[in-house]
């Protein structure tokens, strides 16, 4: 079964706790928290004072997307509001070993994000020791925007490297999600589903979690 992780940068930002509770109480598995710095990605969206409300009201895991230069920066902060998994982009460091074992020695489990033109090679030697490889299936830095079918290739040439090396990692896919793209992507080997705008706008949460739950 796929695992669903809402974006709770599609929330109502007003009433964050709300949609928490009622995303949990769909069958939410892990919440999706996106950080913008506004020099990767030309925007910005919350902050780690934010990240720790969000951590002290979920229930569930915590996995945080750092779409930011220098990566490194607020890895013990996030471990010790008690994040489970944190991301970063291979575009954004020449550190990509480095930085992920400062997630490890935290005790989270770590992510590399590749934009939608970086070729999957570029993470090939992080295989043997990453938690998850994140897909991106928009340019970052904005919700609501569309899939862009041309990452489903990446996806599929990530899954036969899993399969011919053996390695534990987990694919997860962001942007543009809905139940037409989910199925693209687990098809190709994606396990992880992060979705924002699809699942906040749809009327019944709880269907809309077991549907991309698959
Ligand atoms: C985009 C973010 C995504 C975004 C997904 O930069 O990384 O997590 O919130 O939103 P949707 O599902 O609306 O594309
Ligand atoms: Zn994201």
């Amino acid at each position: 079964m796929n695992k669903v992780l809402p974006s709770l940068l599609a929330g109502d930002f007003m009433r964050l706790g709300d949609d928490i509770e009622k995303m949990e109480a769909a069958g939410a598995d892990i919440f999706h928290l996106d950080i913008m710095d506004g020099q990767f990605v030309p925007n910005i969206s919350y902050g780690l004072p934010v990240v720790k409300a969000i951590a002290e009201k979920s229930t569930i895991p915590l996995d945080v997307h750092l779409m930011t230069n220098q990566p490194e920066q607020f890895i013990p902060e996030f471990a010790e509001m008690g994040v489970a998994m944190v991301s970063f982009h291979i575009e954004a460091t020449a550190h990509p070993h480095r930085i992920m074992q400062l997630i490890h020695n935290h005790g989270m489990k770590a992510g590399i994000a590749l934009n939608p033109h970086t070729p999957v090679n570029m993470v090939k030697h992080l295989l043997p020791e990453i938690d998850f490889v994140l897909i991106m299936t928009v340019n970052p830095g904005f919700g609501g925007q569309e899939f862009i079918s041309s990452c489903v290739d990446k996806i599929e040439e990530l899954a036969v490297m899993k399969e011919d090396s053996g390695y534990d990692f987990a694919i997860e896919v962001d942007g543009g999600i809905n139940n037409e793209t989910a199925e693209i992507c687990t098809k190709a080997g994606a396990g992880l589903l992060v979705s924002g705008s699809h699942l906040f706008k749809s009327g019944d949460w709880k269907r809309a979690v077991d549907t991309l739950k698959g």
